[in-house]
């Protein structure tokens, strides 16, 4: 199939296939990204409460001069505050300096204390109730809910109570993770899939691959043209490369076509190579399902 520009949410909105990722983007940096990104092209900025930049995020937005409603937002509820959604939804809302969300996730299934500790006492499936019950009441404020990391297994004990389907899963995504199992799950259930990290994040060894980098010369892009488009062409998947420098956001929007031959190589990396930049066991939880984290 052609690569997608957009996917349809099973609420019936449209989210742009590619966005800019704000994990690790620093304030100081980060407002001048989502900026920059906004008035080339972009309209689709993902961050969220932990990653402590929100405040910056809402300034480039407003410095872009565009409208929010030609923007798609994204933002997450930090694992400290699961016991307290409605209060963490208004701080993000007003950080971002913005009345409404057009996705919020709840970041990790793993409700942490303030000092990083597991919170076992609160459960994440009475967080996700509360999160239904905000959007319910208040669709305008949060035209979407959805979740991030979630395994499988993770996703059958919610789905089993849902009364809202999360429109979205973000999970880590690239050819050395490529969650087969939890994407066709998702694919089935309408559950769109955001790729975060699609590059592998920081000094990323895909960059380099032989296969990545033999695709990227034939189709004269760079690598990360390749890792970004991989997503692109799948259906019911959207992207979120981080950068915070201007040439790279400019040209990492460019997303090609790829064969089923060339998806299929691309795929073939985590035989040998597969690593996770982000390992969920840093929340205390173990491997939260996920198989390769067993
Ligand atoms: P920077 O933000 O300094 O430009 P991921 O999207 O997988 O999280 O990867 C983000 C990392 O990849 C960051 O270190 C980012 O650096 C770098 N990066 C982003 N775009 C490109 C690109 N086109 N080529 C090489 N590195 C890139």
């Amino acid at each position: 199939m052609p690569a997608t520009t957009s996917v349809t949410l099973n609420t019936g909105a449209v989210m742009p296939t590619v966005g800019l990722g704000t994990w690790k983007s620093k304030p100081g940096q980060v407002e001048y990204a989502v900026e920059f990104a906004l008035k080339n092209g972009y309209t689709h900025i993902d961050t969220a409460a932990g990653y402590q930049n929100e405040t910056e995020v809402g300034q480039g937005i407003k410095a872009s001069g565009l409208p929010r409603e030609q923007i798609f937002l994204t933002t997450k509820l930090d694992n400290p505050d699961q016991r307290h959604p409605e209060k963490a939804l208004e701080a993000s809302l007003k950080k971002l300096d913005t009345p409404y969300l057009d996705l919020w996730l709840m970041h990790w299934p793993a409700p942490m204390t303030r000092d990083g500790k597991p919170d076992m006492g609160h459960d994440w499936l009475d967080t996700w109730k509360t999160m239904e019950d905000l959007h319910l009441a208040h669709p305008e404020k949060l035209k979407a809910i959805g979740v991030s990391n979630f395994s499988v297994e993770y996703f059958e004990r919610l789905l089993k109570v849902a009364r809202v389907v999360p429109a979205v899963n973000q999970i880590e995504l690239h050819p050395s993770c490529p969650q087969d199992d939890v994407v066709e799950y998702c694919q089935n259930k309408g559950i769109v899939l955001t790729a975060y990290s699609p590059l592998g994040s920081d000094n990323s060894p895909l960059l380099k691959n032989e296969t990545v980098t033999k695709i990227a010369a034939k189709y004269r892009v760079q690598p990360a043209n390749v890792l970004i488009s991989l997503h692109a062409n799948k259906p019911m998947h959207t992207v979120l490369p981080k950068s915070v420098t201007n040439e790279r956001i400019l040209n990492n929007a460019k997303i090609i076509d790829l064969t089923p031959e060339e998806i299929g190589e691309l795929h073939d990396i985590d035989k040998t190579h597969h690593f996770r930049a982000c390992h969920p066991s840093w929340t205390g939880f173990g491997g939260l399902g996920f198989p390769d984290c067993k």
